[in-house]
C-alpha cells in the first residue's frame, strides 16, 4: 500500500478551492506596499494599519517558510476587520500556499469527532510540492494520417513529428486519435504529449507556417519549431495538500469523495503511512513541504479538548501556521468553569502572538462605506453618506453596511437612482440594531418565549457573553 500512494493532479486544487462572495467581497488583499507599509486605501482595505502591517509580516515569514507551528491571534471588538484581514492574507499568499478557513463551530459535527475535524483542517493547510519527471514528446506536427476500418469502429493512424534536427513517425491508437481531434491538432502545430498520461497540449503554431493560412484566429500564437530530441524528460511540479493525499488514498473514500466534500474519518494508520512516504520523498528530493495557513475564526467557540489538541498539534513537525480570531474579552473557556482572556486557555495563549484590532475612526468608516457602496453598485447622496457614517458610529459598522442594500430597495421603490437620507431613515426604522433590539426586549417584559434563565446558568451565560 505504502508504495502506491498517489497524489492526484494539480487540477484537483481548482475544484476544492472555495469561492468567496458576500460581506467581504471587496477585500482583494492587505493593501500593503513593497516595504510592508499599509497604504491608506488600497485593495479594498482601509485603516487598521497596525494589524495589517503585522499580517503582512506574518505573510513574509510564511513565504520564507519560517513560521510553521506558530500561532497568531487577532483580538478585538466585533466588526473591526479581523475576518477581513484574514481574507486579505489569503489573497496575498498566492495559489501555491494552502490557506484553509474554518469557523470554530464547524468542528462540532455529527459525522466526525472534534479532533478528526481539526486534524483534517490542519492537514488541508499543509502543501506538498511534488516534482515528477515525465517523458514528453515535443515537436512540430508534420502530418496526421488516420485510417478508419470499414465499420468505422476502430481507427488507426500515424503521426509524424519533427524538430529542427530529426523526424519520427508514431503509431496512433483510437484514444490518441480522439484526443488529437478534440484538441483540433493540425499539421504545423507545435505540440507536447505527455507519454504516460497521453495528455496533449498545443504550444502554438510553427513560425514556418505563419503564411499558410490567412483565416487564423486573433489568439494564434506562433512558436519556434523545437530543437534537439523529440522525446525529452521534463520536470513537472504540482502542489497538493496532505489532506488531499489522505482522501485519495483512503480505500473507502477515494478520489470522488473530494468532489462530494464528504470525506468522513480517515484512519490514523493511513496518515502514518502517508507521513512516512512524504518524508521519504523529501529525503529523495522529490517533494517539498509547504506549511500553509489555517485560519480559525471565532476561536472562542472551541472547547478545552480542542485547545489541548491544538497545543499539541502545533508542536508537531508537520504543522501549519495557525491564525485565530476572537472578539471576546475575559470569558469562559468552553467545557470548563474558568474564565480566561479571549476565551483561550493561558497555556495556548502563551504560544500565541496577539495582534489587536481597534474600532475605526470616523474617516475610516466613511471610506469603508464608500467601498461597499461601489461593491454593491449603490450610490448615496452626500448627505446620506454623512448620515450613514454617523449611524455606524452610534450602532456598529456592520449594521451600517447592512443598511446600504436595504436602503437601495426602498429607493428603488420610489424609482430613485440615488439613495437619500429618507431611505436610510426608513431602513433604520424597519431593521433594528442590537442596542434597539435589547431596548425593545426590555419593553416587552417577558411576553416572548423562554426568557427566564435559572440563577446558576445565568452566571455562566453572563460570563460567556462578557
Ligand atoms: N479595514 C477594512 N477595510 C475595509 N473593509 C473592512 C475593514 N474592516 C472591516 N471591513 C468590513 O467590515 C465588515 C465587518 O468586518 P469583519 O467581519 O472583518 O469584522 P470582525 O472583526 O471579523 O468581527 P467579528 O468579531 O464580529 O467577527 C466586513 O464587511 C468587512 O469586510
Ligand atoms: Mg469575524
Amino acid at each position: 500500500m505504502a508504495a502506491q500512494i498517489s497524489t492526484g493532479t494539480s487540477e484537483l486544487r481548482d475544484i476544492t478551492k472555495m469561492e468567496r462572495i458576500g460581506a467581504h467581497s471587496h477585500i482583494r488583499g492587505l493593501g500593503l506596499d513593497d516595504r510592508l507599509e499599509p497604504r491608506a486605501n488600497s485593495q479594498g482595505m482601509v485603516g487598521q494599519a497596525k494589524a495589517r502591517k503585522a499580517a503582512g509580516m506574518v505573510i513574509k515569514m510564511v513565504q520564507q517558510g519560517r513560521i510553521a507551528g506558530r500561532a497568531i491571534l487577532f483580538a478585538g471588538p466585533p466588526s473591526t476587520g479581523k475576518t477581513a484581514i484574514a481574507l486579505g492574507m489569503a489573497q496575498t499568499l498566492g495559489s501555491d500556499v494552502p490557506f484553509t478557513m474554518i469557523a470554530a463551530s464547524e468542528v462540532f459535527s455529527l459525522s466526525m469527532s472534534k479532533t478528526e475535524a481539526l486534524t483534517q483542517a490542519i492537514r488541508r493547510s499543509i502543501g506538498v510540492r511534488i516534482k515528477e519527471e515525465s517523458e514528453i514528446i515535443e515537436g512540430e506536427v508534420v502530418e496526421i494520417q488516420i485510417d478508419r476500418s470499414l465499420t468505422g469502429a476502430t481507427k488507426t493512424g500515424k503521426l509524424t513529428i519533427k524538430t529542427t534536427d530529426m523526424e519520427t513517425i508514431y503509431d496512433l491508437g483510437t484514444k490518441m486519435i480522439d484526443a488529437l481531434s478534440k484538441e483540433k491538432v493540425l499539421a504545423g502545430d507545435v505540440v507536447a504529449i505527455d507519454k504516460t498520461s497521453g495528455k496533449i497540449s498545443k504550444l502554438g503554431r510553427s513560425f514556418a507556417r505563419s503564411r499558410d493560412y490567412d483565416a487564423m484566429g486573433a489568439d494564434t500564437r506562433f512558436v519556434q519549431c523545437p530543437e534537439g530530441e523529440i522525446q525529452k524528460r521534463k520536470e513537472v511540479v504540482h502542489t497538493v495538500s496532505l489532506h488531499e493525499i489522505d482522501v485519495i488514498n483512503s480505500r473507502t473514500q477515494g478520489f470522488l469523495a473530494l468532489f462530494a466534500g464528504d470525506t468522513g474519518e480517515i484512519k490514523p494508520e493511513l496518515r502514518d503511512q502517508i507521513n512516512t512516504k512524504v518524508a521519504e520523498w523529501r529525503e529523495e528530493g522529490k517533494a517539498e513541504i509547504i506549511p500553509g495557513v489555517l485560519f480559525i475564526d471565532e476561536v472562542h467557540m472551541l472547547d478545552i479538548e480542542c485547545f489541548s489538541f491544538l497545543n499539541r498539534a502545533l508542536e508537531n513537525e508537520l504543522s501549519p501556521l495557525v491564525i485565530m480570531a476572537s472578539n471576546r474579552g475575559m470569558s469562559r473557556i468552553r467545557g470548563t468553569k474558568f474564565r480566561s482572556p479571549h476565551g483561550l486557555p493561558v497555556d495556548l495563549l502563551d504560544r500565541v502572538l496577539i495582534v489587536s484590532t481597534k474600532p475605526y475612526a470616523e474617516e475610516d468608516i466613511r471610506q469603508i462605506i464608500q467601498i461597499r457602496c461601489e461593491e454593491e453598485d449603490v450610490t448615496l447622496t452626500p448627505e446620506a453618506q454623512a448620515v450613514l457614517t454617523s449611524m455606524a458610529g452610534s450602532t456598529t459598522l456592520r449594521y451600517a453596511l447592512n443598511l446600504i442594500s436595504c436602503a437601495q430597495v426602498i429607493a428603488r421603490k420610489r424609482k430613485a437612482e440615488l439613495v437619500d437620507v429618507e431611505d436610510l431613515r426608513r431602513a433604520y426604522t424597519y431593521f433594528m440594531d442590537e442596542k434597539r433590539s435589547v431596548q425593545w426586549l426590555r419593553e416587552q417584559q417577558g411576553t416572548l418565549v423562554f426568557e427566564e434563565i435559572e440563577q446558576g446558568a445565568a452566571a455562566g451565560e453572563a460570563m460567556d457573553s462578557s
